[in-house]
């Protein structure tokens, strides 16, 4: 006991002297770059150092991002495209579940994709690679989104029926495949089984009608979004500047999935090809954000790339608002994680354990407010100084007319992971100010709000937002009404009013 005890004294002195002795920061000459080759972040909180990242001195360019819902992780993706994009000229694809990316990328001159609307990706496309490759892609997909692996007579049953499809159309399996070849779609594999079944020679019926179910689920009429000849060439989109592929009017989480699970093996093969060149930048950015299938299985090819780090000339970034749901090779892999706003304990304790940094900065990244970050980044130089350091805002670009207000630090963990629930407010000036008018404000009191709302970068916390409301002096009953009309339900109005006695 007394030894353990002597011990925990001694490593306590040990790691304050460590702290006293070491600077909490990387050197300037780490964090601030070439500005003509770095992507300014932001100012470090400590020595305040502007803050500009580059690839050059890390293990790979692939990014993760994490933090709650309204702290600012899909901003800081945004941002950190648009500079990319205007340093090194470099693509973006952004694979897009909730099409939250749409109207951003429209104002910013980018190409929406929207799988669903008479756009198809044929999974069994090539694309170059071998037939028996690309079958073993498609069998991991299943793998992933289906039960397929517990069934391992299904199993073989789909995987023979993928192989014999290409055969069919005359791609021999172990070669690339033969120039000016139409591939097969996964409704002639369905119909080979079919086939099959109806030969009635097959030993177990059973067995080989579940495969054919399994199989229609994607390839059903009006559902085979991945069972046509391909109306999208993914490989051409690395080279497309900025590209939003939306996947959110496909029908349910699996399909979204099975789209990103064969963009992310496409754009895998293809980048294979190409060798990495640090000189030249960053050729192409892609985008998972909120995909936590596909970053939280261990096959899938989100990890694979992760993994294979510095081979190709482009980056993964992974953002999401539950960090348990990134698989932990992410986090240990990726060049950059940066850490926004973190509220709940077992997130913070999956992110110390992963990325071991003291408790220091635990406590420092509980109080960031929104757009503020801890940075942890995988240096390729022999680390003297810590990895893990804090920034100040992170400064993006909000237009100069928009004016958001959050109500993510009231609401409560379970209000916060269902989307039906708003966490942000946006209007411009004009709808600001004539829903303010609606609610009975005067044209002093509105000039009174947007002054100070400007003076706050026009982005505020709901209770802030109250409290200066209030401070014009006019009747809560006002204030209320205005709350009632951007669509705040009760309960949540009551509980900034609280706030506010
Ligand atoms: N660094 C920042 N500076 C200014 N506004 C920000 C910043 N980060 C986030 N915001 C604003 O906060 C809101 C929520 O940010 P968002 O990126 O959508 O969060 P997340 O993707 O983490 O849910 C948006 O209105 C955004 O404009
Ligand atoms: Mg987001």
């Amino acid at each position: 006991m007394t030894l353990i005890r002597i011990q925990t004294l001694m490593s306590n002195e040990l790691s304050k002297r460590i702290f006293l002795s070491r600077p909490p920061e990387p050197p300037p000459e780490i964090l601030f770059n070439d500005p003509t080759n770095s992507i300014f972040v932001g100012t470090t909180k400590i020595f305040k150092v502007p803050f500009t990242w580059t690839f050059s001195n890390i293990t790979n360019p692939h990014i993760s991002v994490v933090g709650i819902t309204g702290a600012g992780k899909s901003f800081f993706v945004k941002t950190f495209l648009a500079r990319a994009s205007y340093i090194w000229n470099t693509n973006a694809i952004i694979i897009d579940w909730a099409g939250e990316y749409i109207s951003w990328v429209k104002q910013s001159g980018g190409k929406i994709v929207a799988l669903s609307k008479g756009d198809y990706l044929n999974i069994m496309d090539l694309s170059g690679i071998k037939p028996i490759d690309r079958a073993k892609q498609i069998m991991n997909s299943l793998d992933i989104l289906t039960d397929i692996a517990q069934y391992p007579e299904q199993r073989r049953l789909t995987s023979e029926a993928i192989e014999q499809a290409y055969l069919n159309m005359g791609f021999p399996l172990a070669s690339p495949p033969p120039p000016g070849k139409e591939p097969p779609t996964l409704k002639d594999v369905t119909k080979l089984l079919e086939e099959k079944l109806q030969e009635g020679t097959y030993a177990y019926p059973a067995e080989l009608e579940n495969t054919i179910y399994r199989l229609r689920q994607f390839s059903r009429e009006g559902e085979d979004y991945f069972a046509n000849k391909s109306t999208i060439d993914i490989g051409k989109l690395t080279s497309s500047g900025l590209v939003d592929l939306d996947l959110s009017s496909l029908p349910d989480e699996r399909f979204r999935a099975m789209a990103a699970l064969f963009i992310l093996q496409t754009l895998k093969e293809k980048m294979r090809l190409e060798s990495w060149s640090s000189s030249a930048g960053l050729k192409t950015l892609v985008v998972l954000d909120e995909a936590w299938k596909v970053a939280s299985d261990e096959r899938s090819d989100a990890v694979t790339i992760i993994r294979e780090g510095r081979k190709y000339s482009f980056g993964l970034i992974v953002a999401s608002q539950n960090p348990t749901d990134v698989n932990e090779a992410i986090f240990s892999n990726v060049g950059t994680t940066f850490m926004l706003r973190i509220r709940f304990e077992k997130f913070m304790n999956y992110l110390q354990g992963s990325l071991n940094f003291s408790d220091f900065i635990r406590s420092e990244i509980s109080k960031l407010g929104v757009g503020e970050a801890a940075i942890d980044m995988a240096f390729n130089t022999g680390v003297r100084f810590p990895n893990v350091f804090l920034v100040n805002k992170i400064v993006g670009e909000l237009p100069l007319d928009t004016y958001s207000i959050f109500t993510s630090d009231i609401l409560t963990e379970k209000e916060l992971s269902d989307t039906s629930v708003k966490k942000d407010y946006s209007f411009d000036k004009m709808s600001l100010t004539s829903i303010l008018i609606e609610s009975g404000y005067s044209s002093d009191a509105i000039s009174i709000i947007l002054n100070s709302l400007n003076e706050k970068g026009r982005h505020v916390d709901i209770r802030e937002f109250a409290k200066t409301a209030l401070s014009t002096g006019i009747n809560r009953q006002y204030l209320i009404g205005f709350l009632r009309s951007i669509g705040l339900n009760d309960t949540i109005i009551s509980r900034i009013m609280s706030y506010l006695s």
